[in-house]
């Protein structure tokens, strides 16, 4: 858990230096969504269809997410092109920064 705090502030540390320049405009937009709920959101949105709420589901014969060992850039490629029975999903997770919120979120799911 501890652990868990810590990656999750290296990654919110590390978008934030990344971002020069374009620092975001509805700055009273109230409740600013943290990178893990935007993940969480899409992911609930988008895949849970097929794999479920716990990763587990297995739909249309989706591979079991929490067992899953795939690196960020092997999930990015599934992600982009789809693999098999799972379509590519680029077009509508819209955005390359909602795509690694998504491959944060689903990380949280592995056992
Ligand atoms: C239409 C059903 C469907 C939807 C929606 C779907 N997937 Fe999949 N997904 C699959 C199937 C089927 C596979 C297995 C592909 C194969 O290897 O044959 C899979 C495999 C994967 C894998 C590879 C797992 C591994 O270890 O090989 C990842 C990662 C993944 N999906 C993530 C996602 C994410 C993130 C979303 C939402 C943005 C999503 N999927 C939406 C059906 C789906």
């Amino acid at each position: 858990m501890v652990l868990n705090r810590f990656f999750f502030f290296l990654f919110f540390a590390g978008l934030s230096s990344c971002g020069s320049g374009s620092s975001p405009k509805n700055n009273d937009a109230l409740p600013i969504e943290t990178p893990a709920e935007k993940g969480a959101s899409l992911y609930t949105v988008n895949c849970t269809s097929c794999h479920g709420e716990d990763g587990k589901m297995g739909g249309s014969g989706a591979k079991d997410l929490s067992k899953s060992h795939l690196s960020d850039t092997q999930i990015k490629k599934i992600l982009q092109k789809g693999k098999n029975a799972m379509p590519p999903m680029s077009a509508i997770l819209e955005t390359e920064e909602n795509m690694d919120f998504v491959i944060q979120h689903i990380k949280t799911l592995r056992k």
